[in-house]
């Protein structure tokens, strides 16, 4: 399963891409919106501070011409750009006019099987499954990424399903257990996926125990 990371922030992205476990970076008009950055600016940051990653940038107009002059225009930035659109009707005409173009997509703001039949047809590279959102009303988020990676795999569509809106490592497990093809995350949740108490604890007690035995991985150094 990829590992993207959810954010605007180019500093996150530095630290993150520095673990070498990242693939690419997902934004959205709100993360971007917090960075108080302009928006080609950032996302080209973002491209340098992930290099070879896949970085997905999102048009804003709702309306078909504005929405294809808008992600020719993302697309045209730099190569690792993904043109990120929202599940509308104009927005998977836009998505099948884009794949013809050899333009890759990430259909975003999916909440169910049948929107993601339509991002799958219409040739998105990605279909952005959302679970926290759902979750925070009580529902199962999850169901929706078990069924669409069945719906992709059985009938075999090339899109990735990508779980989006993730608030915590077992939102991660569980798009493993999915067979998920990518999750992406805000940073704080990438960051607690190094977290285990017993690591902590196992770590100090193996340091301790080495340097009570006063020993050293490097021989004693020789003085003439
Ligand atoms: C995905 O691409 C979205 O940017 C993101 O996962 C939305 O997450 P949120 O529901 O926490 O805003």
């Amino acid at each position: 399963m990829k590992l993207f990371l959810d954010t605007g922030d180019v500093e996150e992205v530095r630290r993150a891409a520095g673990w070498g476990v990242i693939d690419g970076v997902t934004t959205n008009p709100t993360l971007i919106a917090k960075t108080g950055r302009g928006f080609r600016e950032t996302v080209l940051a973002i491209c340098e501070a992930c290099p070879g990653g896949a970085i997905s940038a999102e048009v804003v107009a709702t309306e078909f011409d504005a929405m294809l002059k808008e992600a020719l225009e993302i697309a045209s930035w730099h190569e690792q750009i993904v043109v990120k659109v929202p599940m509308i009707e104009p927005g998977i005409r836009l998505v099948a006019q884009l794949t013809d173009r050899g333009i890759r997509t990430n259909v975003t703001l999916v909440f169910s099987v049948s929107q993601a039949l339509l991002a799958a047809k219409a040739g998105a590279t990605y279909i952005s499954n959302f679970v926290g959102r759902v979750d925070d009303f009580s529902g199962d988020g999850m169901e929706a990424v078990a069924s669409t990676v069945e719906m992709v795999e059985a009938h075999g569509f090339e899109s990735e399903v990508l779980v989006a809106s993730v608030r915590h490592p077992q939102h991660v497990v569980q798009a493993l257990a999915c067979r998920a093809h990518v999750a992406t995350m805000p940073y704080a949740v990438l960051a607690q996926l190094f977290k285990h108490p017993l690591t902590d604890i196992g770590l100090e007690r193996f340091l301790k125990d080495w340097e009570g035995a006063g020993l050293s991985i490097f021989p004693p150094k020789v003085t003439a």
